[in-house]
C-alpha cells in the first residue's frame, strides 16, 4: 500500500492565507510588516531560495527587500549592512541566505542580526533558547517538518525518531522539537557505523544529509513516517531527494514528496516569524 503523502504544499498554502489574514490586521495598526534578504555572491541554489523566500513575502504582503552584495564583499562592510538594518524600524526580520564565502565568519554574521528581528533563528540567543525550551525564533525548516507532522497527527510521544544528519540549520534543531514532542531521538551522521541498523530503529525517520536517493526501502521500518529534506541537482537536471521515494512509497506509512513536501514549509515558516517580529 502506498504511503499517506505529507502534503507540504497544500499545508503551506493554509500557512500563507493565514499570514495574509494577520497582514491585514497589522495593517490595522499602521504596521507593514518588513523582512531584509541578503544574498551574497551568486550560487544559483541560493539565488533560486531567495527568490522563492521573495515571492512568497510579495504574495502575502509581506514587504521584502532583497539586499545583493558580490561574493567579494568585506566581512565588515557585511555586518555593516546588517546594524543598518538592525536600526530600521520597517525592517522586522533579516535573513542571511547561507551558505556564505569562506573568507566571512558566518556565526559573526549571526551573531550581529538583533535576535528579536532574527527570522532564521540561527543566533545564539535564538538556538539557546531552543535548547533551554524557551520561547524564541525557530529555524524554518526544522519548524516547517514539526508542523507538518502535527498537521499529519503523526504520533511523537514515545516513538523513536531517526534524523540523518546533524546540521546546525536542520538536523541538530530537529532533534531537541523532537525531544520537546517526547519522541527518543537519535541523531546520525558520516561517520554513524551501520546507518540501516539506526534508520531501520525510526517510527519518524527524517533525512536532512545532502545525499541523493540515500535512504533505500531496505531501510525503513513498514509503516514509519519518512521525510525528506533533501534537495539534490542530478547531472541530468532533475531534482531528487535524500529518499528514494517510489520504493519507500511501498513501505512507510507516510511519506514526504520532493519538491512539494518540507519546501514550502520552510517557506511558510520563515513568513510567520516574520509576522511575529512585527507584530512584537
Ligand atoms: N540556506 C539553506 N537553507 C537556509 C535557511 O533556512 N536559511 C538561510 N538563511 N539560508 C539557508
Amino acid at each position: 500500500m502506498a504511503a499517506r503523502l505529507l502534503d507540504g504544499k497544500s499545508l503551506a498554502a493554509q500557512v500563507r492565507s493565514e499570514v495574509k489574514e494577520s497582514v491585514v490586521r497589522l495593517a490595522r495598526r499602521g504596521i507593514v510588516p518588513g523582512l531584509a534578504v541578503i544574498l551574497v555572491g551568486d550560487d544559483a541554489a541560493s539565488r533560486v531560495y531567495v527568490r522563492n523566500k521573495t515571492r512568497a513575502c510579495e504574495e502575502t504582503g509581506v514587504r521584502s527587500l532583497q539586499i545583493d552584495l558580490p561574493a567579494s564583499v568585506s566581512q565588515d562592510a557585511l555586518l555593516r549592512r546588517i546594524a543598518e538594518i538592525n536600526a530600521d524600524p520597517a525592517l522586522h526580520g533579516i535573513l542571511v541566505q547561507l551558505p556564505l564565502p569562506s573568507h566571512i565568519d558566518a556565526w559573526e554574521v549571526m551573531r550581529v542580526v538583533a535576535p528579536e528581528k532574527d527570522v532564521d533563528g540561527f543566533h545564539l540567543r535564538n538556538l539557546g533558547a531552543l535548547v533551554a525550551g524557551a520561547p524564541g525564533f525557530v529555524p524554518c525548516t526544522p519548524a516547517g517538518i514539526m508542523r507538518l507532522l502535527r498537521h499529519a497527527e503523526v504520533p511523537l510521544a514515545g516513538r523513536r525518531a531517526v534524523i540523518v544528519g546533524r546540521s546546525g540549520t536542520v538536523g541538530k534543531p530537529l532533534a531537541l522539537l523532537l525531544l520537546q514532542a517526547d519522541a527518543t531521538v537519535t541523531v546520525c551522521h558520516s561517520r554513524t557505523v551501520d546507518l540501516a541498523r539506526e534508520t531501520l530503529q525510526a517510527d519518524i525517520l527524517v533525512a536532512a544529509a545532502g545525499r541523493p536517493k540515500l535512504v533505500s526501502a531496505g531501510m525503513v521500518k513498514p509503516g514509519a513516517c519518512v521525510v525528506d529534506v533533501g534537495i539534490n541537482r542530478l547531472p541530468d537536471g532533475s531534482l531528487a531527494g535524500d529518499v528514494d521515494f517510489h520504493r519507500v512509497n511501498d513501505v512507510a506509512g507516510w511519506l514526504t514528496p520532493v519538491p512539494g513536501g518540507v519546501g514550502p514549509m520552510t517557506i511558510a515558516m520563515l513568513l510567520e516569524n516574520c509576522i511575529r517580529a512585527a507584530s512584537t
